[in-house]
């Protein structure tokens, strides 16, 4: 058995998982994000790897960060949703687990598992574009994971699509995740929660109490058939096909696999997107056009992805035998 204990470090919760060579999930545990202190996201990630050590024989720790992730792969330098700024994360997780550690962003993880297991299996233009608390970008190129000059290949989701737009978190305005990731639901729900609309109390209802409600909750809103929760998504949808077009217009890829939280939303999301895809892609009629399809691992693209990279780059590393 060759397993490795793959971590999704997001912007709300980190998930973590035993996954074995094929990317099947033998256990997995989930918490919140301590987002502000990187001594506490540490310990959760020491503690989830202490968690399944006892039970399962694991080789090596992927851990998948949503940020920008150097291209050596040591150290997470910027993070918009978390506290991150030149983290030396892997030493540390190393420091703690004695185990191979690698670390990859977030994205670049799930992109991998879509790629090695999941929607885009055996292609060789494949973009991955993930919907969670922000919108995270992977590139799996002739099947290699495109990383760039410096690693922080594919941030998709800090292309300016509103000149002067709503603030993002990176610190500048109008980023694409501004407009078609999990955080748009979770703004709108909270001011409707707030304004004590309709939708807002069919919000709480759902929920459970006030503050559980969250992006998830529109989702699921949508699902039970409420129009104006499917209008929601609709709108992140029209904004996903938009920023889609821009993608397509530079990679011209085969496939577009949309993950993340908000693609459990599935046809809400992705017909409106395939419709603004259409609408908007440069030279169409004359050209052949991404299928836009939801990934096959959902949510759990990041944690699978991340513990194949790291199971591999250990293998890599050992001498032969
Ligand atoms: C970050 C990415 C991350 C994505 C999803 C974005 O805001 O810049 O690094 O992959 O959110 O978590
Ligand atoms: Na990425
Ligand atoms: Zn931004």
């Amino acid at each position: 058995e060759r397993l490795a204990v793959g971590i999704d470090v997001g912007g709300t919760k980190i998930a973590g998982g035993v996954v074995d060579e094929d990317g099947r999930i033998l256990a997995r545990t989930q918490r919140a994000t301590p987002s502000t202190d990187p001594a506490a996201v540490l310990d959760a990630i020491a503690g989830i790897v202490e968690e399944f050590r006892d039970r399962y024989p694991v080789r090596a720790v992927g851990v998948g960060a949503a940020g920008y992730v150097d291209v050596t792969g040591s150290s997470v330098v910027f993070s918009p949703h978390l506290a991150w700024r030149n983290e030396p994360l892997r030493d540390a997780v190393v420091r703690r687990t004695r185990l191979p550690v690698l670390v990859d962003n977030d994205a670049n993880a799930a992109g991998w598992a879509e790629w090695r297991f999941g929607a885009a299996q055996n292609l060789a233009d494949v973009v991955l574009v993930n919907l969670g608390t922000g919108i995270g970008g992977a590139m799996v190129l002739d099947g290699k994971l495109y990383r760039g000059h410096s690693g922080m290949a594919g941030e998709f989701g800090h292309q300016r699509v509103v000149d002067d737009g709503l603030p993002c978190e990176c610190g500048n305005r109008g980023c694409w995740e501004q407009y078609a990731s999990g955080r748009v639901l979770e703004r709108r729900a909270r001011a409707a929660v707030a304004e004590g609309t309709d939708i807002g109390r069919a919000l709480v209802e759902l929920a459970g109490a006030v503050d559980l409600v969250d992006g998830a909750t529109v989702g699921r809103l949508s699902s039970e058939g409420h129009e104006e929760a499917q209008a929601w998504v609709g709108d992140v949808g029209r904004w996903l096909g938009i920023g889609l077009a821009n993608l397509a217009a530079s990679l011209d890829p085969a496939i577009f696999v949309i993950g993340g939280g908000v693609s459990r939303t599935g046809e809400f999301l992705l017909q409106p997107a395939r419709a603004a895809f259409a609408e908007h892609l440069t030279g169409r009629g004359y050209r052949s056009e991404a299928r836009i399809v939801a990934a096959h691992l959902g949510n759990d693209a990041g944690l699978v992805g991340a513990a194949d990279l790291a199971r591999l780059r250990a293998r890599r590393r050992r001498p032969a035998s």
